[in-house]
């Protein structure tokens, strides 16, 4: 079984990279040529992986394909290709809703939505599939922790958390700048803020009976000085600025990007 990979950016590359570590693989990856630098470097890197000579050489070549192009790239990339109807799609496109990859690629087969994360080059972090293909759910277990959603509006809820991503590691870094203003070499206040960071987050996932707020509650000894930060903080609305954000993200989300009809 050939996999397919059309736009090979930052997400494909986490992918490849997770998907060729994880135990016991050994099917062919095929490669559109673009971006020149990146596939190149994955097939020198990864055995499995080889750069097929245009998009279409990587459908006649493949087995099943993976989208990874940005939306608006997608139309242009998609038109003219010929597809064939025992070719399944896997699309980590954001914006472009199963009915709008159905009508670019005028493909029958069946089409699944994936959002997987950078993390995926580590093989960890969630990835959130719709609708729950198994096979898809299998592919994509070797590169994080496959979470099926109930209906692509729930699919687009998950994925608008993954926008808050860059928003985490900015907390990182104004916390690394402050140690920094008080003194602090600036790699120690960065391995300080790592570590700090890290080790606080592992306890998330191991979701407790109490939830996030009872773990909240946890480390927040009354009149300590958890408790000050986080009633300042809820005072200055920045809990409360969180969800207009996730609201905005989703209506990009549904919205889609309206690209034009294809064929
Ligand atoms: N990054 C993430 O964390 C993430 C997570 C989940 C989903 N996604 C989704 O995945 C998609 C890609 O995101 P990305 O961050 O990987 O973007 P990216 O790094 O810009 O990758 C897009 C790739 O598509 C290539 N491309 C452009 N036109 C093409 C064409 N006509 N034929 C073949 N390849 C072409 C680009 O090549 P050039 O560099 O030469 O233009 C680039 O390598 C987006 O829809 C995004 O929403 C991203």
């Amino acid at each position: 079984m050939t996999l397919g990979f059309i736009g090979i950016g930052h997400i494909a590359s986490a992918l490849v990279t997770g998907l060729c570590a994880s135990p016991g693989w050994s099917e062919p990856i095929l490669l559109s040529p673009r971006n020149r630098a990146n596939a190149a470097a994955l097939a020198s890197r990864l055995a499995p992986v080889r750069v097929a000579a245009d998009n279409q050489a990587v459908l006649d070549g493949s087995d099943s394909i993976v989208l990874a192009l940005r939306p608006q790239q997608a139309p242009e990339a998609l038109s003219g290709l010929r597809w064939r109807p025992d070719q399944p799609i896997l699309s980590l496109m954001a914006m472009l809703p199963e009915a709008s990859v159905r009508r670019l690629t005028g493909s029958a087969a069946p089409i699944v939505r994936a959002v997987p994360l950078p993390t995926a080059a580590e093989r960890q972090g969630p990835i959130a599939i719709w609708p729950g293909d198994p096979a898809a759910a299998a592919l994509l277990a070797r590169a994080g922790t496959v979470i099926v959603a109930e209906s692509e509006p729930a699919l687009h809820a998950f994925w608008a958390v993954t926008g808050l991503v860059s928003t985490y590691y900015g907390v990182a870094d104004r916390l690394a700048s402050w140690l920094q203003h008080h003194d602090i070499e600036a790699g120690e206040a960065a391995a300080y803020v790592g570590s700090f960071l890290q080790a606080i987050g592992g306890t998330l996932a191991q979701a407790p009976g109490s939830g996030f707020a009872g773990l909240a509650r946890a480390a927040s000894t009354r009149g300590g000085l958890n408790e000050q930060a986080s009633r300042e903080l809820a005072q200055a609305g920045w809990f409360a600025s969180l969800e207009p954000a996730l609201d905005g993200i989703l209506r990009r989300l549904e919205g889609g990007t309206a690209p034009p009809e294809v064929g």
